[in-house]
């Protein structure tokens, strides 16, 4: 009886280690936002929350990630995304984010896309693009490069 104790104990001990050294080595929990000239982000283009979600292998979970490209298709230095509850930037503004250098846009700050959110993309000269439907994921490479064209600007 002892023994099977003994043995249970240590089970136990060991499993609780592992779950103490996994969740160390998770940061998904890192909280995260791009920034104008930031180049901390990679894979310009890809869709960001296929490893930056709960459980991915990306750190932080993003809750709104894409990238803009120039007309050249490398990625647009420092573009605005904002999120309105009404078409072509009206209606009120919910959320603002720059994208960095790397011509990513990334943050983990939770964002309600309950009953969807009108895009904007704005360039550095003030140019800017809408899309016209609402959007009801942050995953915007979800469609972006894939299923639709990329988000560009000139
Ligand atoms: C194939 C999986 C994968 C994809 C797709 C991916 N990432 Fe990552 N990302 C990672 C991993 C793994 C790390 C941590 C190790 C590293 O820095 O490479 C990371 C790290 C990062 C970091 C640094 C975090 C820190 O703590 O400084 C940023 C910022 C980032 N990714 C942004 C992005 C953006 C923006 C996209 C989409 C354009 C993206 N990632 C797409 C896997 C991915
Ligand atoms: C479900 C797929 C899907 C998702 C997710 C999505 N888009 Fe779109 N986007 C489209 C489609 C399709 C169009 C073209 C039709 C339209 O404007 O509604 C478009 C158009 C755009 C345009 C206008 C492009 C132009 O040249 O006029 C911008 C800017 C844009 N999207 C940005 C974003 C951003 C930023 C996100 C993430 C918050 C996002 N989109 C998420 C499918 C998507």
């Amino acid at each position: 009886m002892k023994k099977l104790q003994f043995i249970s104990a240590i089970l136990f001990a060991s499993i609780l280690l592992t779950t103490i050294s996994c969740s160390k080595e998770n940061e998904s929990d890192e909280a995260l936002s791009s920034n104008a000239g930031g180049t901390k982000s990679h894979k310009t283009g890809e869709n960001c929350m296929s490893c930056h979600k709960s459980g991915g292998e990306g750190e932080g979970r993003f809750a709104l990630a894409g990238s803009v490209f120039n007309v050249q298709q490398s990625g647009y230095s420092n573009a605005v995304v904002k999120l309105y509850t009404e078409a072509n930037g009206s209606g009120t503004l919910k959320a603002t984010l720059n994208g960095d250098a790397r011509g990513n846009f990334y943050t983990t700050s939770g964002v309600d896309f309950t009953g969807g959110l009108y895009v904007a993309v704005a360039g550095t000269g003030g140019n800017v693009v809408y899309m016209n439907s609402p959007v009801t994921s942050g995953a915007c490479n979800s469609c972006h490069g894939s299923s639709t064209s990329k988000i560009i600007l000139n």
